[in-house]
């Protein structure tokens, strides 16, 4: 087929306007994405040399909220039980991250602790503060999961996922007379969207998660006026070991990486987003699916609805 001079211009004319049509539509998200990303850069550097105490360090969300804080310059304390995993994340936060010599910043400094162990967590405290004679940012992000029924769960399991997940957040966060002082702090809560909604064979764990919401949102307006931010988390299903450590009924290690978990967001994206969230002082982040934004929606607006789906989903377990 012969292609004449007229073809030609319409063609020119065409290729004109899609180029100016995908210019007007692309432009504008472009120039977002790039103001987003310099916005995020800036606000990583306020972060700069703050003292984070991270609990639950030496894996899963821990883990890579170290790696997220240590890169954006903060000075990093390691807090978990397991203080082999804990050198294991210090000496990967130092070879992974190139410090610059304008960068220079603390070393992570590695504190074994049992979140369990209340009365010694004041010790613990001191600790820090004896190194760094202050903390800015306190990450409760410790903790345990749990796979069981109610009838059949020893009341040690409930009592120990309540001690982890809502006490040692509790009796940590006595770290604020020392924030009070400065009139500076922030105090960051890693809950669950299981503390906003309760779901079949996890009493102990969503219990312990609706407590975690409930301190963090009293605790936020009795501080405000000394200048402390609280920031509640609540992710839905992140890909860590959590099903796998979780505690079944008689206090056994479930041992099972679920597909829900394994299915989960990866790890490095939810902890940049509280890494900007803290930035930001965010006093809420819900970052989940929007299955379960809806189940939040639903409990909250048509509870007998929420409750039969639960009914039915604790059926076919
Ligand atoms: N993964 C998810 O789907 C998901 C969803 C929503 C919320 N979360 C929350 O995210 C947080 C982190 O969990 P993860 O998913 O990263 O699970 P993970 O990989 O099992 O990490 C749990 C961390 O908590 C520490 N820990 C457990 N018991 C402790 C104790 N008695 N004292 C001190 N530290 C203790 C563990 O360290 P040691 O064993 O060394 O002590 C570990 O560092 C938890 O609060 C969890 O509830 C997770």
């Amino acid at each position: 087929m012969k292609i004449t001079a007229s073809d030609r211009r319409a063609l020119s004319i065409w290729r004109t306007l899609v180029t100016i049509c995908a210019t007007v539509t692309l432009l504008p998200f472009t120039i977002f994405a790039a103001y987003k990303s310099l916005r995020r850069r800036r606000l990583k550097y306020r972060l700069k040399e703050k003292v984070v105490l991270i609990t639950g360090a030496s894996s899963g969300l821990g883990e890579a909220l170290a790696h997220a804080f240590y890169r954006a310059g903060c000075r990093v304390v390691l807090a978990a039980r397991c203080e082999d995993e804990l050198r294991r994340v210090k000496n990967m936060l130092l070879t992974t991250h190139s410090v610059s010599k304008t960068d220079v910043t603390h070393p992570p400094v590695v504190l074994p602790l049992d979140l369990s162990d209340l009365n010694a967590l004041p010790g613990r405290v001191a600790k820090v503060l004896e190194i760094f004679g202050h903390i800015d940012i306190l990450i409760n992000n410790g903790g345990i999961s749990y796979r069981g029924n109610i009838l059949t769960t020893s009341i040690d399991v409930d009592i120990k996922l309540m001690l982890i997940n809502y006490f040692g957040q509790v009796a940590l966060t006595k770290v604020l007379p020392s924030m009070i002082d400065r009139q500076s702090g922030h105090i960051v809560s890693v809950s669950s969207v299981q503390g906003k909604i309760a779901i079949p064979y996890r009493s102990a764990y969503t219990a312990s998660k609706h407590a975690v919401q409930a301190f963090s949102d009293t605790l936020r307006a009795e501080v405000a006026a000394h200048n402390i931010n609280v920031t509640l988390v609540s992710p839905g299903y992140i890909h860590t070991k959590l099903s796998v450590n979780a505690l079944t009924g008689n206090g056994e290690a479930y041992g099972v990486m679920d597909s829900a978990t394994e299915n989960g967001s990866p790890v490095e994206k939810v902890a940049e987003e509280i890494l900007y969230a803290v930035a930001t002082e965010k006093k809420e982040l819900t970052t989940c699916s929007f299955v379960a934004h809806i189940a939040v929606l639903l409990r909250t607006l048509y509870p007998e609805l929420f409750f039969w789906l639960m009914k039915k989903r604790a059926h076919q377990h």
